[in-house]
């Protein structure tokens, strides 16, 4: 038993159901918006989502504003021109629409048009967010890809051009007020996005369950949401119209999101770093590394695994635990592969070239920090290469 004081939180109102969409307004009721400004990519107004979206906010006769301009990796120039056009709409609230990207700029975009500033004003590493102090506008999430679990998140991730770097900003108050998951807004994900988003939800649980913080009501969430991954993500990749399946890779994401509170590991400092060098896909990056991480974290992980392994269905009754750790290791290379993630970094781009600067950014980066097992830049190196 842990010794000291623990807390645990997790403050967002999830609804969730096929069909939840069309209790959005009495959702932006709930948290007193009147006139949200809708932010998302231009992608989405391809989509048959948004006139979904569109029509359920048109049928209650609620007015919004649109900004439909993130960038795939949010520009702080994204924020500013959204809250221009909060303020010039005279918006009170925002829904941020789509994957990770347009959820990351909504949040954004409550703390500029609360407190005004730059994006920079409230980076983390320097102290930033103790700037954010609130009240801040309400927000409503509504996640379209099931990976990042940024609804449920407290972060928002910002490039700066001018700065030429990402910006983290963190605060509960960044946490939207509600999460709407409606799976039947993921049904047109494409196969290679489902997988690698459906990877990287993986990642997130695997890594939270694996640290060693106490936080058993997290590990109890990861553990759940590995099972939902272990059963659904296969379908939901050769299936897209699987409901049932969608409907629990979208629990699955947001669940990976709510036990990495907990905080990730080294498979997550390597796909930072092959993301900012070689544009490698997060979930696809995070699908390539997980198998070297889970076999240099197993000596550390063996309880931990020993339940993975469970979630797969495994029968580990009469297993060791070092035994039953190593099915678990196989049975997450094996849905890698029936899912159709490449074996090699080369498959994506990466090449030897490439090693030392990756290597470098990885060491920078702070999840390796609470990984079960401490990482040298050795051995990030190391880890590249077992799977360049
Ligand atoms: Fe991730």
């Amino acid at each position: 038993m842990h010794s000291g004081v623990s807390k645990f939180s997790f403050p967002t109102t999830i609804y969730f159901g096929a069909g939840a969409i069309d209790e959005l307004p009495q959702y932006l009721k709930d948290v007193g918006i009147k006139k949200p400004l809708v932010v998302t990519d231009p992608g989405m107004l391809q989509t048959a989502v948004f006139p979904r979206v569109e029509g359920v906010l048109r049928d209650s006769a609620i007015a919004f504003g649109l900004f439909s301009q993130v960038n795939p990796n949010p520009l702080d120039s994204d924020i500013q021109k959204a809250v221009d056009m909060y303020n010039e709409e005279a918006c009170d609230g925002l829904i941020g629409l789509g994957g990770g990207s347009a959820l990351d700029a909504a949040k954004m975009v409550q703390v500029i048009a609360g407190h005004g500033g730059k994006v920079n004003d409230y980076d983390i590493s320097t102290g930033g967010n103790e700037n954010i102090k609130g009240p801040l506008p309400q927000m409503v999430a509504i996640p379209t890809t099931s990976g990042t679990g940024s609804e449920v998140g407290s972060c928002s991730v910002i490039t700066s051009v001018a700065l030429g770097r990402k910006f983290l900003v963190c605060s509960p108050l960044l946490i939207p007020a509600i999460a709407l998951l409606d799976p039947e807004l993921t049904m047109g994900m494409p196969a290679a996005l489902t997988a690698g988003t459906g990877m990287d939800a993986f990642t997130h649980c695997i890594e939270a369950l694996s640290v060693k913080d106490f936080h058993p009501m997290c590990d109890a969430i990861a553990l759940k949401g590995i099972e939902f991954v272990a059963h659904y993500l296969e379908t939901a990749v050769k299936e897209p119209d699987n409901i049932e399946a969608r409907g629990y890779m979208q629990l699955a994401a947001m669940m990976g999101a709510v036990s990495f509170q907990k905080d990730l590991g080294a498979a997550h400092s390597l796909s930072h770093s092959l993301s900012a060098v070689c544009h490698v896909p997060h979930g696809l990056a995070n699908a390539i590394c997980l198998v070297p991480v889970m076999k240099f974290n197993k000596e550390n992980c063996l309880e931990e695994y020993a339940e993975v392994a469970a979630c797969f269905g495994i029968n580990t009754f009469d297993m060791s635990r070092e035994e039953a750790a190593e099915k678990a290791i196989e049975a997450v290379a094996d849905l890698k592969k029936r899912i159709g993630i490449p074996d090699k970094l080369s498959d994506v781009g990466v090449k030897e070239k490439d090693l030392e600067e990756l290597t470098e950014k990885a060491f920078l980066d702070g999840c390796h920090q609470s990984n079960p097992r401490s990482c040298t830049r050795e051995d990030l190196k190391e880890l590249y290469r077992e799977v360049l």
